[in-house]
């Protein structure tokens, strides 16, 4: 059993960021997800939090505090696409996803800072994707708010890391979720011929990485970019 931390999972009512909680869970954490509508799974507690909205992010860290102590592990999750070519977006759609999927993050990140100063101990996971680094058609907006989050990581463990804080990035490829389902039938079966594995991702393989990053054995690892892509990115 890893150490018992105090986990905050943003968007965890869904998708991923469910899976992430459900599995810090399992490990013996005591979790917290954020939530604009539904719950994250028994055992965890769901506070409200709308990402682009600092005051929301501070109390539901608040709330979190009084009731499972200092947070320490931060799995900023919580994200957006708007997908469509750049001739056709509109700068809404691209400051909006921005909005939710980097600066949220700031905001959340900001919050948390502190606590994990005082307590000597962080370890924060990105949650990017595989078309940060490696780009996508239509996704402009979403891929630079996602290669936004590797300097972000990156710069974040050269400002802490000497204070037993830690800063990651997990870049998931196409995972089975509400968000990839989404996509129109050709979209998907044009990523599923060029994903080396020959299928698409489960969140519990996400979850698994962020386990790995948030337990003793990833003590020294920071600012690393960690695929879980079925090979798709490989080698950016
Ligand atoms: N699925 C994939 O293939 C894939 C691949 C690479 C990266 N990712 C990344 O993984 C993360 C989770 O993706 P997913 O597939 O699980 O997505 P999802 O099923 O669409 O869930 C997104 C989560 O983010 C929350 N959220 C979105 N905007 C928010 C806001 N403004 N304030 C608060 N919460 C907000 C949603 O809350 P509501 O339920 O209230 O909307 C939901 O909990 C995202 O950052 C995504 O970019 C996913």
């Amino acid at each position: 059993m890893p150490t018992s931390r105090t986990v905050l999972v943003t968007g965890g009512n869904r998708g991923i960021g469910y899976a992430i909680a459900e599995r810090m869970l399992a490990d013996g954490h005591r979790v917290a997800v954020t939530s604009r509508s539904g719950e994250g799974p028994e055992g965890s507690l769901t506070v409200r939090a709308e990402m682009t909205d600092a005051a929301s992010i501070d109390a539901a860290f608040t709330e979190v505090e009084a009731h499972l102590g200092p947070v320490e592990v931060i799995v900023a999750n919580a994200g957006i696409t708007k997908d469509t070519l750049l001739l056709r977006m509109t700068e809404e759609e691209f400051t909006s996803v921005i909005d939710t999927n980097l600066t949220g993050t700031f905001r959340v990140v900001k919050r948390a800072a502190k606590g994990l100063l005082k307590g000597r101990f962080g370890r924060v996971i990105l949650i990017s994707s595989v078309v940060g680094l490696y780009g996508g058609p239509g996704q402009i907006n979403y891929s630079s708010s996602k290669a936004g989050l590797v300097g972000f990581a990156r710069s974040l463990t050269r400002e802490l890391g000497s204070r037993g804080i830690t800063a990651n990035v997990i870049a998931p490829g196409f995972v089975e979720t509400d968000m990839t389902a989404a996509l129109p039938e050709a979209q998907q079966q044009q990523y599923l011929g060029s994903i080396p594995a020959g299928r698409f991702g489960q969140v519990a393989e996400i979850a698994g990485a962020a386990s790995f990053l948030a337990g003793d054995d990833a003590a020294y690892v920071s600012g690393a970019v960690i695929p879980v892509d079925g090979g798709l990115g490989m080698g950016h």
